[in-house]
């Protein structure tokens, strides 16, 4: 331990305390011993420091800060300095700002394209979420704080996300939801990891040895803390003994005492609790230093710029038609959507910066040499289709050469906390685009959406461009792309399907009830499709450049690839090249390509560049589920190089030797697995899969409810008034949407609707503790009067037990501040 002389001065009460908030977003201080909190922030595209009131769904506002492009956009930009460098940015801001932690990077899987946070979230690919968080970790912390990867692990739904447990087999936990955070921690370095609030395979995470132990710590050799996610804690001294340091926030000293009493009861040791404080210490004391120096202001306008630059390299060109696009200088448009006044650049939720300024299509269209003719709102962002809107769109697309319609999705859709209920752009959006097609057919349609989009009106717009969500200088840089200015280079991240019914995980997401079931294994995103071999709307990997690139002379050795790719358009401009890797063996199921390296290159027109891509430890490796480790099958290998997932340019194949493990898979047992063909996976086959019985799916009605279940779950309740409550609860949602409240709705779902009852004693801060939740429980459960009655009873014991301990308190001050006189 490195500071064991400093924890044997403590008494097992302030050890304790180390292991949870002071208050929402600070850690607990020791100011007799020299031992200060730490200010933990969201993250993760800019900081949310919130001064006054606290809150974890971004209600609230925070000290202004730079909104950099959320995690979804930086992805496209594949260029893994562009990570660092926007690292280092963020890394400022919040040395500035005093935070020691930043809460992010978002690296979850993209498992499904309706989760609601997945604009918060790299990609489908755990290599390319890998390689951008390490990468943004390494920035973040090159300023003397600490990055905090999140939500380890499993957690790809928002819905019942404090409740729900995900069953997954060990090596799709392994090879898709697990690499991107073995990345994190082993290349990127974080000296902090938030626990997820969902169980896997029947356990909370921050409470599974598996995940925390076995995985994080023994074999990754973790050494950094372990956070809980806001109100995440469900048995404190489980969460313990997992290795969990840090329980936030605050839950003005309960489960301290739980700890406590663990210990003296002898059911664990005090050394475990040691270990726990000896890691805090370590990333309190080293990231305070930083603020020991005289920290300046960080710049706003050399940030913002910063930010535009971000946005330019990972906004994605989708489709050209007639190279309508770079539009020439003079061009006359008609700028039409909502969206190009009112940008949509960040998510909703806990991500929320409050912009240090916001740039607007409209106000930056002078610089980009394009003419304005004028601009028209054509659709109520959250309203719903409207004739007059409509009409003055379309007398405004009949004036212009060409219209610049700017379309999205809106805040209130993609959200923490919540799902999306459909991967349609608003009807009334596309309404507009139908009619305006009508009267111009030079339409480019930039969107802003933190997520994919179906788009079975693709064929009516010549121009696509996808900024996804672009921070608050993404309007500026869009422009600087039609305009020319910028060339694009960004690839997506992710996938397009066709339609939503198409993705792999159609029929097992979101999971509604106890459990959500991971049927579709290893196969999510592209490698879902290209091995089932689905038509897609935009292959992973794919976007448009406004030059043309040409690969050739394929070397393939033990080290790597090597290639030329040469610039033949007349524009210079970047190209992202993909490495991906197929075994020729059939003997172990696998997707027919996976990610394994990529390079992002800068070429002048004419220029020709030789790149190498190297392998490293994870391009040949598998998870073999009987040896319980990493292996690598001996086989011909087919090596691709591609501009996308679905557009190689080269191909050779090396051997390579194996491992000789064992084969894992009975073939006749799995045949969706070993086909691909996984989006209707039998409950048997899974079975086979998980190689054990799945756990009840439903929730049991008969039982009485307990702290683990969700209000939601009231709808059955024996107690009359909690069935009550539950409706009225529905009734409020439902009105509130009705009304068009749609971000008040919202927020009931995050909130109240899917909170667990002990989430009520976790997020109130002590006001409300566990005995008070059996109080609520028994009223819930039918025994009102009882409940009540306990409920009341806990509440005046737990007034007096703070009376008595803040009088001791100030005996303790003033006979030490006596014995210094
Ligand atoms: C989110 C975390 C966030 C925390 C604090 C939670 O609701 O899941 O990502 O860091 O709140 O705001």
């Amino acid at each position: 331990m490195k500071y064991r002389k400093l924890i044997e001065k403590m008494t097992l009460e302030e050890k304790a305390s180390l292991m949870s908030g002071k208050d929402f977003w600070q850690s607990m201080d020791i100011q007799r011993l020299g031992i200060n909190s730490m200010f933990l922030s969201d993250g993760p595209h800019g900081i949310r420091k919130q001064a006054a009131a606290a809150d974890h769904l971004g209600l609230n506002p925070s000290i202004p800060s730079t909104c950099f492009p959320t995690a979804a956009t930086i992805a496209n930009s594949w260029n893994q300095g562009l990570g660092e460098k926007l690292g280092e940015f963020l890394g400022e801001e919040a040395v500035s700002l005093k935070v020691n932690v930043l809460l992010g990077p978002g690296i979850n899987m993209k498992r499904n394209p309706l989760c609601g946070r997945n604009f918060e979230y790299f990609s489908e690919d755990p290599y390319l979420a890998g390689k951008m968080a390490a990468n943004y970790i390494k920035g973040i912390q090159s300023k003397g704080i600490s990055a905090c990867v999140k939500h380890f692990a499993v957690n790809n739904q928002e819905e019942r996300r404090m409740a729900i447990d995900t069953i997954v087999d060990e090596r799709t936990l392994r090879e898709i939801y697990l690499t991107a955070f073995e990345m994190a921690i082993k290349e990127g370095g974080t000296k902090a990891v938030m626990s997820s609030y969902n169980m896997l395979n029947g356990t909370y995470a921050n409470e599974n040895l598996h995940l925390m132990q076995d995985i994080l710590r023994d074999e990754w050799g973790y050494k950094g803390v372990v956070v809980t996610d806001w109100g995440g804690s469900n048995d404190r001294v489980a969460g313990l003994l997992a290795g969990n340091e840090l329980e936030m926030p605050t839950t003005g000293g309960e489960t301290n005492i739980d700890i406590e009493n663990s210990i003296r009861s002898g059911e664990i040791k005090e050394e475990v609790l040691d270990e726990c404080v000896d890691r805090i210490l370590d990333l309190i004391f080293t990231t305070e230093d930083v603020f020991k120096q005289s920290s300046e202001d960080f710049n706003l306008d050399k940030n913002h710029r910063m930010a535009q630059l971000a946005a330019e390299e990972s906004i994605v060109l989708l489709k050209n038609e007639k190279n309508i696009l770079p539009l020439k200088p003079g061009t006359k448009v008609g700028v039409i959507g909502d969206f190009a006044k009112n940008p949509r650049y960040q998510g909703a939720g806990s991500s929320v910066v409050n912009p240090t300024k916001l740039d607007k299509t409209f106000e930056c269209l002078d610089e980009s040499g394009i003419v304005s003719l004028g601009y028209a709102p054509g659709f109520k962002r959250y309203g719903k289709k409207s004739s007059k809107l409509i009409r003055e769109a379309c007398e405004l697309a009949q004036k212009a050469e060409v219209v610049l319609l700017y379309l999205g999705l809106d805040e209130a859709t993609e959200a923490e906390g919540l799902d999306r209920q459909n991967m349609k752009l608003p009807q009334n959006q596309i309404d507009l685009l139908e009619e305006v097609s009508k009267v111009n057919s030079n339409i480019i349609a930039v969107l802003s959406c933190g997520s994919v989009v179906e788009m079975p009106w693709i064929y009516k717009v010549k121009g696509l461009l996808h900024g996804y969500l672009g921070g608050q200088a993404g309007a500026r840089a869009m422009l600087r792309i039609i305009s020319g200015d910028v060339n694009p280079s960004g690839k997506l991240a992710e996938t397009y399907p066709i339609s939503y019914e198409d993705t792999p995980s159609f029929n097992n997401f979101p999971g509604k009830e106890v459990t959500v079931e991971y049927r579709e294994g290893i196969y999510i995103g592209y490698r879902y499709y290209d091995t089932a071999d689905i038509e897609v709307l935009f292959p992973f990997g794919y976007g448009l450049n406004y030059t043309t690139f040409e690969y050739s002379d394929i070397e393939v050795n033990r080290e790597g690839v090597t290639f030329k790719i040469k610039n033949i358009g007349k524009f210079a401009g970047k190209e992202v090249a993909q490495l991906y890797i197929g075994c020729t063996s059939k003997n172990i199921f696998r997707p027919a390509k996976e990610l394994k390296g990529f390079i992002k290159v800068f070429i002048n027109a004419g220029e020709t560049k030789k790149v190498t891509i190297p392998f490293d430890d994870k391009t040949f490796r598998y998870f073999n589920v009987k040896t319980n480790k990493w292996e690598v099958e001996e086989a011909d290998y087919e090596i691709m190089v591609g501009a996308s997932s679905r557009d190689i340019k080269l191909t050779d194949v090396i051997f390579i030797e194996g491992t000789g493990a064992s084969l894992p898979y009975d073939k006749y047992k799995l045949p969706s697995y070993f086909s691909g063909e996984v989006k209707n996976v039998s409950e048997d086959e899974f079975e086979a899969l998980i190689e054990k019985k799945l756990p009840e799916a439903k929730w049991d009605r008969s039982k009485p409810l307990g702290y683990n279940d969700t209000v939601a779950q009231c709808q059955y309740a024996k107690g009359a008034v909690a069935r009550f409550a539950f409706k009225l609860i529905s009734f409020a949602y439902w009105f509130l949407r009705k009304i068009g409240k749609r971000k008040t709705a919202n927020i009931i779902m995050m909130s109240i609707y899917h909170m667990p009852f002990r989430g009520i004693a976790r997020m109130t801060g002590g006001v409300i503790n566990m005995p008070m939740v059996d109080g609520i429980l028994m009223m819930a459960n039918g025994h009102f009067f009882k409940g009540l009655n306990h409920f009341l009873k806990e509440r005046r014991k737990m007034l007096k037990n703070n009376k008595i301990k803040s009088a001791s308190k100030v005996e303790k001050i003033s006979t030490e501040a006596a014995k210094e006189r």
